[in-house]
């Protein structure tokens, strides 16, 4: 008491002995009108300005949270720069101390030894949400001594944070958070320097800095004063240290996104004031105990991290908790017995887990998010849920649930954000004005049973998503539908439903439109200028392929499994935004269109199971970024198009079923190609050994190390219809790494060049219906992942080489219908191999018993890309679509913005963009303190 007494005290003297000063200044100014700043400090910030030109880049992302200009361009010689829009000078000796340059439109490389270094006075310096193109961080930072904010976040930085950053002694702050991919890294020593020398720190935000050669126990003796720590997609790997857990005064502290960082918690001594803790993606232990510990934790996240067991009792026991994210883990079980008791619950996600049972009555009414989509949940939905007045976002997903009438959600009048899927909907109370959604941005009723449009949705006059897909939604959209969103709505999907016709698309902000799998018959006029993604595939439409080519932002057109017929318009190909075109399964004829143009972004061509005709156009080489090219099943007539290796990302090369003729030869290499399918042409010629030794891709065996995944993005899966052990399958979904050649069914002749055996991550091989000589090379042995091998009807000669019974994969032999002889070899696959596989040699001998039953388990085919869950769920080409707002408590706006925008994940984009939004609430903050102590003082 005293103390603070004495303390007031002072500041009282303090603030008179300034507002003399104060008074005195403001009487030198209107005597004399002397500049504050002084020459050289305008000089410098000029000459800095010089180093860039002002773009308004994707890199101005703030654009979201406050405006963005290009701040620089009002900075003129004859205005003081203390008053220039981002200086801020020291009111007594006129240094510049603050400089925000953060959203300011700043492009161009950053001068490494520039004019910014003289100015050492600086006190802060936020550079944040320019574009620096990937300049290094220049180590003169160093010079600017008196920073105790340092700012470089989200400005296009990448390169070795240099080890003079540990001079800056007095910094409280220092953000150099990057979201790019070329992320720049930190060395070990760098960091420890840091943490040794910057003994003041209270903020220190490193997220997504390339941490991979870092070891974890550099973090250890962190400055005490440190509250908050973020090292979001890190890379780091190996254990993380016990003692931050203990840093007495942490408030925040993020972990999420190192997949191999294993954590820890400590069971005893936490920072007790710890509020925000998060440790998503990473390979957290799973003890959840000592968190009874943190009184004043609010925010809790342990997403994905493969976490099993009941959902833990004890987060119940924490007071204070408010945010609980634990969605895409494994837990089982039923719903946890504190969400519906506990009374400070905001929002919770238990989306994607294994949750069972049914959801129970809620004794509190707090919950404003409540995620529980992707469960395993059945039963009715409880009307204690329709007393949650709070409620914003809502999802579930039901199996055998009871009716619910759809307007009992219309008692949530906050409600902006409903996902119910599996949940069998009725709307038999007819309509009133009053129970109606008004608030409603986004409605997603995904096998909800629905017959009709719900007339719920009369009132919203705010959607902006809708989802009807997978009812039994007939005939067409109704007249009053047409007013519902005219201004916002950008996402409709009424995918797999009965619609017959489609009349009018008022929705003119619309870029998400998927009516794929409906009865649609007669083309219907598209004109939406903003549309970038449609899919009308798997209807019955009819004539010509409707009119797209004025709407420049379309960057995925699938209109495949239709009757369309006439030619492809050449303006399709030549659009400068396009990304997919997928007219599969189609009547269409003609020429292939010819005028690709420089620049292209097409990644995806599938113009499979047509009858176009004419070659294959050379202006093709224009894209790039070409990656799957499926001709298949067409009337095409050319030679092997040699110049294809000027693709440099093609991985999918398909042109069976046509006319080709020719030798299979290419220049330069295709070092991304996979699927390589040539069969049922008239190719001839040798099969030429220098052609196989470009396929570097099908030679890389590290391919365990690669991620299982699927070509294309969250919008559009690629496909592929391939022969597969003897049966053709669509590949709806193509694995990432999958490795087949097909030059079945052609005329090659010549022998089978042993460099073959150097593609060892090829799965299948098929040489069948050729005219090919000469022995079966040995080195055949050496494609350890092959799964099936097809050789039959050739001429090849001589015996069956034994070192392929080292093929231990392999589930499919056909070597019949050749002229080879001697024994057939025996050992692992080959005690499996029916007589089928060998038929047609009269010179082999050693053939099986036909029906053999005792077949060795150990020689069963090991686990393989087709077997089981893998190949089943290579369903159809998918457009999926992930659910908006699920698994994010975001503006959803902003969310599909990214997700447009951008083909990165968007759990990632998600994290990127709170960061982003926490990141802004706290420097405006803290400029709004600065300021105002600046002011008053
Ligand atoms: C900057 O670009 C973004 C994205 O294109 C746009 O939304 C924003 O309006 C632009 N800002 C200004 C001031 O032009
Ligand atoms: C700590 O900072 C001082 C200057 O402030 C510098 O001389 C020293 O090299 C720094 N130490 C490390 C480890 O970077
Ligand atoms: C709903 O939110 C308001 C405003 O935040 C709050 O005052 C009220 O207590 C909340 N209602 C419940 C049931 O939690
Ligand atoms: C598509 O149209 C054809 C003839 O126009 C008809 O035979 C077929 O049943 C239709 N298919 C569907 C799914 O409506
Ligand atoms: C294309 O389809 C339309 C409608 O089915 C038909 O009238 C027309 O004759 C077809 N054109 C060609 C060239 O097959
Ligand atoms: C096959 O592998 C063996 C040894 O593993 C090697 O000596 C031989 O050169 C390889 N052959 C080819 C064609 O890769």
């Amino acid at each position: 008491m005293f103390l603070w007494f004495h303390y007031s005290r002072k500041m009282g003297c303090l603030m008179w002995a300034c507002q003399i000063l104060c008074i005195q200044l403001l009487f030198l100014c209107s005597q004399s009108s002397a500049t504050l700043c002084s020459y050289e400090q305008s000089y410098a910030l000029l000459q800095f300005k010089l180093h860039f030109s002002f773009i308004n880049t994707s890199y101005n992302r703030c654009d979201y949270f406050q405006p963005s200009y290009a701040k620089m361009m009002s900075w003129k010689e004859d205005k003081d720069c203390c008053l220039w829009d981002g200086v801020t000078c020291d009111s007594l000796t006129g240094h510049v101390i603050d400089l925000d340059l953060s959203c300011a439109w700043l492009h161009g490389s950053f001068p490494s030894n520039g004019s910014l270094f003289l100015l050492n006075h600086l006190q802060r310096l936020n550079l944040a949400f320019n574009d620096f193109n990937l300049s290094h961080i220049s180590f003169d930072f160093n010079r600017l001594s008196s920073l105790t904010y340092l700012n470089l976040s989200y400005s296009n930085f990448s390169g070795q944070i240099p080890s003079q950053i540990a001079h800056l002694s007095k910094l409280t702050v220092l953000d150099v958070s990057q979201n790019h991919f070329d992320k720049p890294s930190i060395e070990t020593n760098t960091l420890k320097g840091l943490v040794q020398n910057l003994t003041e720190l209270a903020e220190l935000h490193l997220d997504g800095v390339n941490m991979s050669t870092v070891v974890p126990s550099s973090f250890m003796n962190l400055s005490s004063s440190l509250s908050f720590l973020s090292l979001f997609s890190c890379d780091l790997q190996g254990n993380f240290p016990n003692s931050i857990f203990h840093l007495p005064s942490l408030k925040t502290l993020d972990l999420s996104y190192n997949h191999d960082l294993i954590v820890v918690f400590p069971k005893v001594n936490w920072s007790s004031p710890l509020k925000v803790l998060d440790v998503s993606s990473t390979a957290f232990s799973g003890e959840f105990n000592p968190l009874e510990n943190l009184k004043y934790l609010t925010n809790f996240g342990a997403s994905n991290c493969s976490l099993d067991g009941l959902v833990p009792m004890s987060l119940g026991n924490l007071p204070n908790l408010v945010y609980i994210y634990l969605h895409h883990n494994f837990f089982n079980g039923s719903l946890p017995s504190w969400l519906f008791t506990q009374t400070s619950l905001r929002q919770v996600y238990l989306s994607f887990n294994q949750l069972t049972g049914t959801i129970n009555e809620f004794h509190s009414k707090s919950l404003e998010s409540l995620y529980l989509h992707s469960n395993r949940l059945h039963g009715s939905i409880p009307s204690s849920m329709f007393e949650l007045v709070n409620l914003t976002g809502l999802s579930l997903s039901l199996d055998n649930s009871g009716a619910t009438d759809l307007h009992l959600f219309s008692k949530l009048k906050k409600l902006k954000n409903l996902a119910l899927s599996h949940v069998n909907l009725s709307s038999s109370t007819p309509f009133k004005s009053n129970s109606s959604f008004s608030q409603l941005t986004m409605l997603r009723l995904s096998a909800c049973n629905l017959s009709e449009f719900p007339d719920i949705l009369r009132k919203s006059d705010q959607l902006s998503q809708l989802d009807l897909s997978k009812n039994r939604i007939h005939g067409r959209i109704p007249k009053w539908m047409w007013n519902i969103g005219k201004e916002s709505l950008y996402h409709l999907n009424l995918s797999y439903n009965f619609l017959t016709t489609i009349e009018h698309l008022p929705w003119k902000k619309l870029r998400f439109l998927d009516l794929h799998s409906n009865f649609l018959q007669a083309p219907f006029p598209i004109a939406l200028s903003e549309l970038m993604i449609l899919s009308l595939s798997n209807n019955n439409l009819t004539g010509e392929i409707p009119h797209l080519c004025n709407m420049s932002r379309l960057q995925i057109v699938d209109l495949s499994h239709n009757n369309l017929n006439g030619t492809i318009p050449e303006c399709m190909v030549n659009s400068s935004s396009l990304q997919v075109l997928d007219v599969r399964y189609n009547k269409l004829h003609g020429n292939l269109p010819k005028a690709f143009a420089p620049g292209s972004y097409l990644r995806t061509l599938n113009f499979d199971g047509n009858g176009l005709e004419g070659r294959v156009p050379r202006s093709l080489v224009n894209c790039a970024r070409l990656q799957v090219l499926n001709l298949g099943k067409n009337n095409i007539k050319d030679s092997f198009p040699y110049w294809l290796g000027d693709l440099p990302e093609l991985q999918v090369f398909v042109l069976r079923f046509n006319n080709f003729y020719g030798s299979f030869e290419f220049n330069g290499s295709l070092p991304m190609l996979r699927i390589l399918d040539l069969s049922h042409n008239n190719f001839d010629g040798y099969l030429s050994a220098r052609s196989f030794e470009n396929l570097k891709s099908m030679m890389n065996l590290d391919e365990e190390k690669k991620k299982l995944n699927y070509m294309g993005d969250s919008y559009y899966q690629d496909c592929v219809a391939m022969v597969v052990k003897g049966f053709e399958i669509r590949l709806e979904k193509i694995i990432t790494t999958f490795t087949t050649i097909d030059f079945s069914n052609n005329h090659f002749h010549g022998e089978i060049p042993s460099s073959i055996g150097k593609l060892h991550s090829l799965r299948l091989l098929n040489l069948s219906q050729n005219g090919l000589i000469g022995h079966i090379p040995s080195s055949l042995g050496n494609l350890t992942a092959l799964e099936a091998l097809d050789l039959s009807s050739n001429k090849l000669v001589g015996e069956i080489p034994r070192q392929l019974v080292s093929l231990t994969f392999l589930a499919k032999l056909n070597l019949s219908k050749n002229q080879l002889v001697g024994p057939i070899p025996r050992g692992n696959q080959f005690d499996t191999f029916q007589n089928d596989s060998y038929i047609g040699n009269p010179g082999l001998y050693g053939f099986m018993l036909s029906n053999k039953c005792n077949v060795d388990e150990a020689a069963q085919p090991k686990s393989s890309i087709f077997d089981g869950e893998k190949l089943n769920n290579s369903k159809w080409c998918e457009w999926k679509v992930v659910m908006m707002g699920y698994g994010c408590g975001l503006p959803l706006g902003l969310f599909i913005r990214y997700q447009v925008f951008s083909t990165r994940r968007p759990e990632w984009l998600l994290r990127i963009i709170n960061r982003a939004t926490k990141r802004f609430e706290m420097s405006r903050r803290r400029n709004k303190k600065t300021k105002q102590k600046l002011v008053s003082s």
